[in-house]
């Protein structure tokens, strides 16, 4: 890297994700500073009324930017913009949650209404539900892989402003389609935002297929390593960063430099580790479709799911997350969890090691079982959110886990 400019847009991802910013002067850190505090003091009132004025750009608070947090929101820019001619702007939050609220907040106003999907991640449901729909918000929840019933529910309630949609999706793995969902939130006056915290923007990139919004729970598989949670939203229009920078210092939704500094870290390995993720996923999943004691796998990266299609046209790669269904119903759903020794049973996913999620015991534990079953989330069904470990491990794991049910 010769000039001052932090990262240039001919490198690759996999090296942006590597390299810090580079030193303007010698004997300063090689690696990201963790700055922990929470004001900048100014050596005379001229330079601070500068600074508060707007006159020069400068760090005032840190609820308001942070020179860590401000490092970390330019890196996860370029490379959510990666290859375009444009540049994204990103704000870090506290968590995936507090980035989907603080979008919420600043996007839409009483009386809109929300485009969305039924298997959106349970908390951002609530989001919706249980906050937006205090202050008047709508939400209309249909099938988002049905162009036609999304182009005549955007028809039928002009209200609607905001597409929101995750692909691939929690936790059947169906994928929606980016582009078609873009335009025709272009064609019917509402933003498109995706949730692309299975995927990242190594796999996928939502702004080339023209979506405004992406957001993230970094807590996944951006930091990698299960030590930090925080959220962020990206935009490709600098008059929406102003908007939602302000939402997020008025809401206090901001970033602290420990979770931005632990994410920074992990983003280092991003592009090996998603690499290995997506190996070892495909091995697994077509594993597992030979097992006699599995009934079905959900693997986008499999020929005979539903969603490969538009997948192949979307991902680079089919990501680390994958679901299947053992024979025998809760009995061997509740067997297959304790039997493993290797994977961990956590809520969590994206980390480097093997976590396991069974559903219907937990994240859809209050949803009626006939509304969870219709969807594809049935008793015996099992998420896996595949690590990096050797995969052979894992598939002695698996299968010594599956031996055990009848
Ligand atoms: C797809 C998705 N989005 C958002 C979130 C919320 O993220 P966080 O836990 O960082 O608030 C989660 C959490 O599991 C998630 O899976």
């Amino acid at each position: 890297m010769k000039d001052s400019m932090t990262y240039k847009s001919s490198l690759a991802i996999d090296t942006i994700c590597v390299k810090d910013k580079k030193v303007e002067q010698s004997g300063q850190a090689h690696i990201l500073p963790l700055h922990a505090t929470s004001s900048y003091s100014y050596k005379n009132i001229e330079d601070s009324i500068d600074v508060f004025s707007g006159k020069e750009s400068g760090h005032v608070y840190s609820r308001f930017s942070n020179p860590t947090i401000s490092e970390v929101e330019n890196k996860l820019a370029k490379m959510e913009s990666h290859g375009m001619d444009t540049e994204s702007c990103c704000i870090l939050t506290s968590s995936g949650l507090s980035a989907i609220s603080t979008f919420a907040m600043t996007m839409l106003n009483t009386g809109d209404g929300v485009l969305t999907q039924p298997d959106l991640y349970g908390g951002t449901t609530e989001i919706f539900h249980k906050i937006m729909a205090k202050y008047g918000v709508s939400m209309h929840m249909i099938d988002l892989t049905d162009l036609d019933l999304v182009e005549d529910t955007l028809k039928k309630h002009p209200a609607i402003k905001v597409i929101y949609f995750e692909t691939p999706a929690n936790p059947t793995l169906g994928c929606a389609d980016i582009a078609a969902l873009a335009e025709l939130g272009k064609t019917y006056g509402a933003y498109s935002a995706i949730d692309n915290t299975f995927a990242t923007f190594y796999l996928q990139k939502p702004f080339q297929h023209g979506v405004d919004f992406v957001l993230y729970s970094t807590t996944k598989f951006l930091n990698g390593h299960g030590n930090s949670i925080a959220g962020a939203i990206l935009a490709n229009d600098p008059e929406h960063r102003q908007a939602l920078w302000t939402t997020m210092k008025l809401l206090g939704t901001n970033c602290n430099a420990w979770d931005a500094w632990l994410l920074h870290n992990g983003l280092k390995t991003l592009s090996v580790r998603m690499d290995r993720h997506c190996q070892n996923a495909q091995t697994i999943a077509q594993h597992l479709t030979d097992h006699p004691m599995v009934a079905h796998v959900n693997y986008p990266g499999l020929t005979a799911h539903t969603s490969h299609t538009i997948a192949s046209k979307q991902m680079l790669q089919y990501g680390g997350m994958l679901s299947f269904e053992v024979f025998g119903g809760m009995p061997s759903g509740i067997h297959f969890m304790n039997a493993t020794e290797l994977c961990t049973i956590a809520a969590t996913l994206g980390n480097v090691d093997t976590l396991l999620l069974h559903p219907a015991t937990s994240s859809h534990l209050n949803v009626p079982k006939d509304v969870r079953e219709n969807s594809g989330i049935t008793d015996g069904l099992i998420r896996m959110s595949v690590g990096i470990e050797n995969v052979n491990d894992l598939i002695d794991d698996i299968d010594q886990a599956l031996s055990g049910l009848s």
